[in-house]
């Protein structure tokens, strides 16, 4: 592994992304042993101007996440880790002071040079991307002649439509090379999202069944109860099409929708995703789209529930009234894949029900944390493996009632890809609830 300094920076510090994910996602990685403090250091970097310690007490108390258990040290001794660097977007001043300080860190994890790491995460909204990535490449790169390296994350969205994804791409694109470069969603580090290729290609249930003459239809499901809370500047500005559709469910498509890989060598996989996005759209696009929005323009959000889940449908089997074969992979919450089947009805009766073959993660992986998301890609971005990282697309919209279970048009578009509903199925809920 390499070593060296490694310095993280995390531009929009004081933002709501950086606040919820980036930074409690450090936080895990560092209680795990993946941050070393003889080497790591962090800087957070904004506009507002704030000292160390009130960015650390604006931080301190996310940094849990979801997750009860961590010693109150860690925390404490985390955040002596956290510095901060207030300087605009765009000025040099604010730059050349954060090269200073990155600079300054380096030299003191080490009496001797050693070689530097530099990790920026873009916390922050596209439009100010290329502005920072100009100012990252004038100020702030790895200057170390024993070795480095400068990587830049950024977020989706990435561009409003066509033109402006591609403007922007050749605007980093003029100022990193492509390896130095890694596109973001989240959905690629979930658990069941990187699950997928494995259960594909892994599996002789699978393999030769997944295709167009055993599969009926595919229906990929996202909804989440709560609304924009707080987000309304960013999704006035982005729309949310590009905020969900046409990354994190696009992802999970060409996941779903994909060919076999040559090999799972990050080029390769992205290869068939981007074959998967050419060859198999114009059947599929229409599904992705019935992820709908609400009257006032937010996509899956506002609903009666919170779910991710992808739906695999199998056809018919001749003669069998029972229900379908269904394949669910369900990411959030509380992973689980299950497979409905048509069993007999146990009894003296010859009668058939449907039922399922269950894997529920808290059940059968007890005591195993599942990592989140962003923790896992900014592993992968220290390490430098690319294979979760992204490319672009984009959408249409359809409105649908607050609290509803979304639009009709939905279960309208579901059944026209026949899709059929076993009434009277119940899943039967795992006894860890
Ligand atoms: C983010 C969107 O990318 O994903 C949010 O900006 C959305 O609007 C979130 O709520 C959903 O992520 P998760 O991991 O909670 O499903």
């Amino acid at each position: 592994a390499e070593t060296g300094c490694l310095s993280i920076i995390v531009l929009g510090a004081s933002g709501d992304l950086a606040k919820k994910k980036t930074f409690p996602a450090l936080f895990h990685l560092y209680c795990q042993g993946f941050l070393p403090p003889s080497e790591v250091h962090i800087l957070g970097y904004a506009r507002t101007k704030i000292s160390d310690d009130e960015l650390r007490n604006r931080i301190r108390g996310y940094l849990l996440g979801e997750r009860s258990s961590s010693p109150s040290e860690d925390v404490s001794d985390f955040l002596k880790l956290v510095k901060y660097v207030s300087g605009s977007y765009d000025s040099a001043e604010g730059f050349q002071l954060l090269d200073k300080e990155i600079a300054m860190h380096e030299i003191s994890k080490s009496s001797q040079e050693v070689s530097s790491r530099r990790l920026f995460y873009l916390a922050l909204p596209p439009s100010v991307y290329p502005s920072v990535c100009r100012m990252i490449r004038k100020y702030c790169m790895n200057k170390s002649d024993l070795g480095g390296w400068t990587r830049v994350v950024v977020e989706k969205p990435f561009g409003k439509d066509l033109d402006s994804a591609e403007l922007l791409s050749s605007q980093i694109g003029e100022l990193f090379d492509e390896p130095q470069i890694y596109r973001i969603d989240h959905y690629l580090g979930k658990e069941l999202v990187q699950n997928l290729l494995v259960l594909r290609f892994a599996n002789r249930f699978f393999l030769p069944l997944w295709n167009c003459d055993n599969i009926d239809n595919v229906q990929i499901v996202f909804r989440e109860e709560f609304r924009t809370e707080g987000r309304g500047g960013y999704f006035d500005e982005y729309g949310i099409i590009r905020d969900i559709i046409q990354n994190h469910l696009l992802q999970v498509f060409c996941l779903v929708a994909m060919e076999k890989p040559v090999s799972l060598k990050p080029e390769h996989i992205r290869d068939e995703k981007v074959k998967s996005l050419t060859t198999q759209i114009p059947q599929h696009l229409l599904l992705l789209s019935s992820v709908y929005t609400m009257k006032d323009g937010k996509a899956g959000k506002a609903l009666n529930s919170r779910k991710a889940e992808i739906r695999v449908q199998f056809k018919d089997v001749p003669g069998e009234k029972q229900g379908r074969n269904e394949f669910v992979i369900r990411l959030q919450p509380s992973e689980a894949m299950y497979m409905k089947l048509t069993v007999k009805q146990p009894g003296l009766e010859m009668s058939t029900v449907q039922s399922e073959l269950d894997l529920s993660y808290k059940q059968r992986y007890q005591g195993v944390t599942i990592p989140e998301a962003y923790e896992r890609l900014i592993l992968d971005t220290i390490r430098g493996d690319q294979q979760h990282f992204v490319r672009r697309d984009e959408l249409k919209l359809t409105p649908y009632q607050r609290g509803s279970r979304g639009p009709t048009e939905a279960d309208e578009l579901s059944a026209k890809a026949s899709y059929g509903q076993t009434h009277g199925y119940i899943w039967a809920l795992p006894p860890y609830r």
